[in-house]
Formats: C-alpha cells, sequence, structure tokens
C-alpha cells in the first residue's frame, strides 16, 4: 500500500517537473506580439536572382552546386533597409520577421559556423540583418528572424520527403547539424535581439494519417526551445501541427485560424486559445519569393480584410513581400503597402491592441473589441447593415474613419441593427465603432 502511494507521488512528481511554465518575459513578450497585429513577411536570398520563387532549386530540380554559384553574382545594389521600413510602418506594420536562412541553406547575415554559404562571401558583403535590425530599432519595428530546420545544402542534414529531391536520400547526421544549427541561433540571437525565431520545415518529416502524426526524424525540439527561451526570445514554429507546450506562438499558414480550409497546411491543425496567433500570408499571388511576370498582387482592400479577419480571430497578420535580386520590393507591393496604411491611420483602432468581438458572421462582417468598444467591419461591398444580439445599450454608434453617425435600431425581437452608408464614397468607412454602456 505504502509502496503504490510512494509511486504515485513520483510519478505524480515527474510529470510535474517536466511541465513546462513560461516565466514572466516570456508572458510579456507573447502579450507584446499579440498587441502588435500587423507584421511584414520578408522572403529573401539569392533566390530572387532566379526569380522564380523561394522553391526554385528544389521545384526546377536544378543541380545543387550550380544553384549555389549564384551567391557569387549576388549583388542587391538597390538595397536599402531604411526605405523598406519606411514602407513598413507607413503600412501601419509593427514588426518584421525576414528569412534569415531559408531551405536553400543560404545565410543572409555574415555567419561564422557554416561553410560558407552566406553574405560575407558574396561580392555584396554587406551584413542584410544588421542593417535591418538597425533600420528596424530606429523606426521602432521589432524584428524577427523565419529560420529553415530543412536544408538543401548541408551534408549533415537528414533529408526527407522535400530535401531528398535535392540531396537525395541523404542519411546526414542530425547531431552534428543540430549543433550548427544551435550556434546559428544564438548568432542571431547574440547579434540582432530578435522577439521571436520562427521555425519552418519540420513538416518535410512528418505526415498525418489515421488521425495521429507520424514523424521519420526526432528534432529534439525540447533542447532548441530551451536554448532559445534561455536567451529570453520567443519560439514558433510553422508544423502545421498541434501547438507544443514550448512554442509561444501559433503560426498558420495561408489559412484564417480555424478555417481549415487550406488543405495540406492546417488542416489537422487545431487552434491553441492559450497562446498568440500569427496567419501568414503572401502578397503577390501563391509566392513568397519573388517571381518576375506573376503581377497578380493582392489589393489593398483584400489585405485590409484579411487584416480585420485575422484581428477578429485573435490573430496577427503577417503579410509577405519578396523584394527582387535588386533589393527593391516590387512597386506593386509598395504601392498596396502605402493604401494599407492610410487605411490604418484611420482604423488602425480597430486592429492594434484589440481581441476578438465575438459578433459578425465569420467573413463579410467580422468584429474586434477593446473594453466596452466594439468594432464591427463590414468587409463586403453592398453589405451595408447588421443585426445581431448585444446585451447592454449602444451609447454611439459611428464610423471609425470620418465620424459619420452609424445608423442603430432596435428590432421588436430585441436584435440591434446597425447600419452605415457609404453614398458618400468614402470607401475607408468599413469599420463602426460602436461603445457599449
Ligand atoms: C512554406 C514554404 C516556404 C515559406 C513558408 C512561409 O512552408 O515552404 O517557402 O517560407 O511556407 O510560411
Amino acid at each position: 500500500m505504502k509502496k503504490s502511494v510512494m509511486t504515485a507521488f513520483a510519478v505524480a512528481g515527474l510529470s510535474l517537473a517536466a511541465a513546462y511554465k513560461p516565466e514572466k518575459w516570456n508572458l510579456d513578450a507573447r502579450e507584446k506580439f499579440a498587441a502588435q497585429r500587423f507584421g511584414v513577411f520578408i522572403h529573401w536570398g539569392i533566390y530572387a536572382n532566379y526569380a522564380q520563387g523561394e522553391w526554385y532549386l528544389q521545384q526546377g530540380k536544378l543541380d545543387e552546386k550550380a544553384y549555389s554559384r549564384m551567391m557569387y553574382g549576388f549583388c542587391p545594389s538597390k538595397f536599402d533597409a531604411k526605405e523598406w521600413v519606411r514602407v513598413f510602418k507607413r503600412a501601419g506594420a509593427k514588426y518584421v520577421t525576414i528569412t534569415s536562412r531559408h531551405h536553400d541553406g543560404f545565410s543572409l547575415w555574415p555567419t561564422r559556423v557554416d561553410d560558407g554559404y552566406n553574405i560575407a562571401l558574396t561580392p555584396f558583403r554587406r551584413d542584410i540583418l544588421g542593417e535591418l535590425s538597425k533600420a528596424c530599432d530606429e523606426a521602432g519595428l521589432q524584428l524577427n528572424f523565419y529560420y529553415s530546420l530543412m536544408d538543401w545544402h548541408r551534408k549533415d542534414y537528414p533529408a526527407g520527403k522535400c530535401a531528398s529531391v535535392v540531396l537525395g536520400n541523404q542519411k546526414g547526421d542530425y547531431a552534428s547539424y543540430k549543433k550548427f544549427m544551435l550556434a546559428q541561433i544564438a548568432e542571431l540571437i547574440d547579434n540582432y535581439h530578435p522577439g521571436n525565431i520562427w521555425f519552418d520545415g519540420e513538416w518535410e518529416h512528418a505526415g498525418y494519417s489515421n488521425g495521429k502524426w507520424n514523424r521519420s526524424l526526432d528534432w529534439d525540439f525540447d533542447t532548441i526551445y530551451d536554448f532559445i527561451h534561455s536567451k529570453k526570445t520567443l519560439v514558433a514554429n510553422n508544423n502545421h501541427q498541434p501547438i507544443r507546450d514550448k512554442e509561444d506562438i501559433q503560426l498558420f499558414e495561408r489559412d484564417l485560424p480555424g478555417d481549415n480550409s487550406d488543405a495540406g497546411f492546417s488542416v489537422n491543425q487545431p487552434v491553441a486559445r492559450d497562446r498568440p496567433v500569427e496567419q501568414c500570408d503572401v502578397i503577390q499571388n501563391n509566392v513568397w519569393g519573388y517571381r518576375i511576370g506573376e503581377n497578380r498582387f493582392r489589393s489593398a482592400d483584400d489585405v485590409v480584410a484579411m487584416l480585420a479577419r485575422a484581428a477578429a480571430n485573435d490573430a496577427n497578420l503577417l503579410m509577405n513581400i519578396g523584394p527582387d535580386g535588386s533589393g527593391m520590393l516590387p512597386a506593386k507591393a509598395v504601392e498596396v503597402m502605402e493604401k494599407v496604411g492610410e487605411w490604418m491611420d484611420k482604423n488602425g483602432e480597430s486592429i492594434y491592441g484589440t481581441s476578438a468581438g465575438r459578433i459578425g458572421l465569420g467573413k463579410d462582417i467580422v468584429s474586434t473589441r477593446r473594453g466596452n468598444v466594439l468594432y464591427l467591419h463590414f468587409l463586403k461591398p453592398g453589405v451595408e447593415k447588421f443585426a445581431f444580439k448585444l446585451s447592454g445599450e449602444i451609447e454611439s454608434a459611428a464610423c471609425l474613419a470620418s465620424g459619420e453617425k452609424a445608423g442603430v435600431e432596435r428590432t421588436p425581437s430585441g436584435d440591434v441593427v446597425v447600419s452605415i452608408s457609404r453614398e458618400k464614397g468614402c470607401k475607408f468607412d468599413k469599420v463602426v465603432k460602436i461603445v457599449v454602456r
């Protein structure tokens, strides 16, 4: 009897010791991150010179050695970190997440721990992450780093289903590869102080079938995450699967959290309601790294609607831009971001620091809230009226951008009907600010 009680204690003690409890710095950083609501994602590397998107090496079935020689032709003479940051800030973004190293394995900073596949050995030589970090600091934007777990270049990387297209069935040496990653991550954090490390590529070693995840590699995330946490930096992982204890931010790739519409990405991914959530998406059609000739870009209206839907889902939006090989942001993207900024100037109050409003139709009408203020977003042209249940009385209701009064009625059944008029042609009047008593 005594023995079994002891065992129960020991087991309880063990699981207690294993449970992860985020420290205060961590909880504060999560909260700060979530309040920012809008970030710009940058996918950039030597693939920008090929101008065929960031998967060109793998999808084009190129010879890796031939591909990697492009580093000697990477000299983005128009790169101007301050100009980039001006565009991001103008758009209303509060943070930037850039690919420090994407799947092709090329590093955008002068890392000392790789085999010479980084910016320092290109004719450009300048420290791109360093310059961006300085410009972000000066402008008050937070910088974060995307970091690819998958690698299409190194000999010690154990190739999974995607990397093997480039590397063949290379067995690699994960202990050595992990050591390399940790050394690079230490450089990134110590030199540039990012808010988070944003992992990607775990999925190449995982598949979902018969209701469970099957993995072909143990990444030892405990060690990696503990290391990052020991440096007071947050962890995010774009793994398309349920969140782990030590992950601070949950990521959704090209899918509104909870929508689970995008088969292959977040289709099996439940939303972690106890962690900040971020949805990432593309501004240039279907591609993250720059693709020449792809002229379909999202409109500002589209980006604004995505921002509102994300915020209404308690999520941040990370909108991606792929700069070209000259170092410039595509002109169309700049134009769109400028317009998003004009909207944010007038309506940002309904996005930053808000939480889900829990009133709306899901897509065309959504809401955010802060305290007793509800922001109702009318996202579909032509839809100008919405009836809903509200406990409490409406003190005031007005369009946020113009201040124009919104119509408020009560139906006999007690619903509140709020209506706007776009007759005046004010396209910014999509948000009604409702103060509830
Ligand atoms: C995917 C792609 C990658 C891109 C990422 C951004 O996982 O592999 O190219 O960086 O999505 O979310």
